[in-house]
């Protein structure tokens, strides 16, 4: 059986380490601790496990505490996927390590975008996920990194929830809070556990950077409201007028054997899982 650590036990990484148990001999790093090691640390811990492959998870996700806190964000997003691909490569073992669609932002088209594009991130977030990208290619060009997007699951397993889109939606109709959505913001969002399903292909992929994720083709204010008839609840939803693609053309991994639902088939395939659709 492959052996993976993995780093981050976070809302991913939690999902990881549930979904993937016995499936792969699986490992993680302390809780904590990737928050603080240094190299030499980090280094010893992926020495004495001796992995087969590294699943790197662990990160400073949130795009607005790393645009307040460019230092932190430069560490955790860029200089320390630097050291666990340094550690990788001593090793000998193959990493796996998670982007985001923020590289795209500030980009004017409309998309979908390939991961053969030059691009200048418009945030701190996707600044540090970029360079990281190209700083671990180099080092470790048998690397696969996935440029995920938004990534949703409902509460449930004893497992970390975040912000996500049902939750947020589900949040508001029982609130009564209107959320805003704008017809001409565009962005895949995924069901977190077919994204951890599909790290076990992930990690059969040849070196490079993947779009990873499901396809939409609708707007975020539209994806809202499918999402909401398809979980039979109506909040108040208000149209906003803010431009942004962060779409991704995901033929790449698809040709790698990497499949997602698109965005609006994703949340019926969760709602099946938790025994509400059938
Ligand atoms: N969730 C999304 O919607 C989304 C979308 C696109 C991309 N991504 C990317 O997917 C990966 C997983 O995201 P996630 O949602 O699981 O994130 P998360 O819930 O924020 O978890 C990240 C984990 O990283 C570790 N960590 C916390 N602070 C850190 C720091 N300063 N330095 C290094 N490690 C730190 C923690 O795990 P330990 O305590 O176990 O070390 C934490 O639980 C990340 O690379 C993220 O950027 C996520």
């Amino acid at each position: 059986m492959k052996r993976v650590l993995l780093t981050g036990t976070g809302f991913l990484g939690a999902r990881v380490l549930q979904q993937l148990a016995g499936r792969v001999e699986i490992s993680a790093f302390p809780r904590g601790m990737l928050a603080k090691a240094g190299q030499e640390e980090i280094l010893r811990v992926v020495q004495e496990q001796h992995p087969d492959c590294i699943l790197h998870t662990a990160a400073l996700s949130d795009t607005g505490y790393c645009q307040a806190h460019p230092e932190e964000s430069h560490r955790a997003n860029l200089l320390v996927p630097v050291w666990i691909a340094e550690a990788a490569g001593q090793v000998g073992a193959g990493l796996v390590a998670f982007s985001s669609d923020q590289v795209y932002a500030g980009l004017e088209d409309h998309g979908p975008f390939d991961e053969a594009l030059p691009l200048s991130p418009a945030n701190i977030y996707g600044q540090h996920k970029y360079e990281a990208e190209q700083r671990v290619l180099d080092l470790l060009p048998r690397a696969v990194l996935l440029r995920a997007t938004w990534l949703y699951d409902l509460p449930g397993y004893g497992l970390p929830v975040r912000g996500n889109l049902p939750l947020n939606l589900w949040r508001a109709a029982l609130t009564r809070q209107p959320l805003r959505f704008s017809c001409r913001d565009w962005r895949g969002v995924t069901y977190v556990r077919q994204a951890v399903e599909n790290l076990l292909s992930a990690m059969e992929l040849p070196g490079g950077v993947y779009n990873f994720g499901s396809e939409n083709d609708t707007d975020m204010f539209e994806t809202a409201r499918r999402f909401c008839d398809a979980m039979g609840i109506a909040p108040p939803l208000e149209k906003g007028g803010w431009s942004r693609s962060l779409l991704m053309d995901t033929r790449k991994a698809r040709a790698g054997g990497v499949v997602f639902d698109t965005t609006c088939e994703g949340i019926f395939r969760c709602l099946r899982d938790y025994g509400l659709a059938n």
